[in-house]
């Protein structure tokens, strides 16, 4: 069976996939570590993104055309912009767009020139199995456990929809709320999945991309980012992508 590739925003969420798996073989490409190995009976290619949305691009291509990947699941952490959405919540993007993407007035704001297209979607039928195991592992009584407790997560929740990425790390009140105004149903922005997810569409591969909220992508963006990225983000990801390669 063609592997399943799970791509990874940060060392941390990596190293805590590649402890669950087994019979791991390491080949390293364009200097990048891909791990091929198995998980929960399942062949897996697991590999550290990069950061931006040309590493997103190079590492989905390698992917598909190294590797063989079947399907490409995104995980790692993601500022807040909509309402609801706070430190802790995970988010599963329904649809992807480059925030930063802007080529008028050639071509309408946000569509990628030439393809007509300014989202791209991910998969259904793989969004429908990681909702579940998202659900599942909130569910648990010590998700995220004290650590997290103390950066103020409480009660976490999924929310499904809009994700928008751009080469730019939000940091400041006036950016976010550029964003929100912009782009009012965004649920949080990132700096890789739109890419991914539109190399994908190219190659017609099914993608999903799952964030847990790092920040609210404001003033203090950064001081929350380097915290809970050590706390919280590495085990969450490691903890849905397992229950979902389990069911
Ligand atoms: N990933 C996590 N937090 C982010 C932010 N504030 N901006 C862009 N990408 C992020």
């Amino acid at each position: 069976m063609r592997p399943t590739a799970i791509v990874s925003a940060m060392a941390q969420e990596m190293a805590a996939l590649l402890a669950l798996c087994e019979d791991t073989r390491l080949q390293r490409v364009a200097g990048r570590d891909f791990h091929c190995a198995t998980l929960h009976g399942q062949p897996v290619v697991l590999v550290l993104c990069g950061i931006g949305k040309v590493a997103a691009a190079t590492t989905a291509v390698l992917l598909a055309e190294r590797f063989g990947a079947r399907r490409l699941i995104f995980t790692g952490v993601a500022g807040g912009l909509g309402a609801q959405v706070r430190v802790g919540d995970v988010v599963l993007a329904e649809t992807l767009l480059q925030h930063d993407m802007d080529a008028s007035p050639l071509f309408p704001r946000y569509e990628v020139p030439l393809t007509g297209r300014s989202h791209f979607d991910t998969d259904a039928a793989l969004n429908t199995p990681l909702a579940d195991a998202v659900q599942a592992v909130l569910a648990r009584p010590d998700h995220h456990g004290p650590d997290a407790q103390a950066l103020g997560v409480t009660a976490p929740v999924l929310h499904r929809g809009l994700v928008i990425s751009g080469d730019l790390f939000v940091a400041t009140a006036a950016q976010s709320l550029a964003l929100q105004g912009a782009l009012p149903e965004a649920l949080a922005v990132e700096m890789e999945g739109a890419a991914l997810a539109q190399v994908c569409h190219d190659l017609g591969l099914p993608c999903a991309v799952l964030r847990t909220i790092s920040d609210r992508a404001d003033d203090s963006a950064h001081v929350d980012f380097l915290r809970f990225i050590d706390v919280v983000a590495a085990q969450a990801s490691a903890a849905i992508i397992g229950q979902w390669l389990a069911d």
